[in-house]
């Protein structure tokens, strides 16, 4: 499995991905500018990603933490997630996700 991770420059990265890890995870554990300050437990937004449109409908939609979180964060558009909030399974193989610049360390 995999996904796509395109960083703040624009720099695209095919990164290894295994079931039930949180994309958040996998970005961070590549080294990418991933600030992700809580570890996951859905209360920063600094792991803010756009979704590639067409694997929007393939993800178990935002619980209201992570709306309210989308809301407050500065640069939310209609596909941003937080990736901390996807886990990675075999119907996510090469998801495309871009890293919001309020992501970056
Ligand atoms: S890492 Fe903090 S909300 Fe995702």
């Amino acid at each position: 499995m995999k996904i796509i991770a395109i960083d703040q420059s624009g720099q695209r990265h095919e990164l290894e991905a295994l079931e039930g890890w949180r994309i958040m995870e996998i970005i961070r554990d590549y080294g990418l500018p991933i600030k992700a300050e809580c570890g996951g437990c859905c209360c920063c937004a600094t792991c803010h990603v756009y979704v590639a449109p067409e694997w929007l409908s393939k993800l178990v939609p935002p619980n209201p933490e992570e709306e309210d979180l989308l809301l407050d964060a500065p640069d939310t558009k209609a596909n941003s997630r937080l990736s901390c909030q996807i886990l990675m399974s075999a119907e996510l193989d090469g998801i495309e996700v871009v890293l919001a610049e309020s992501a970056k360390p």
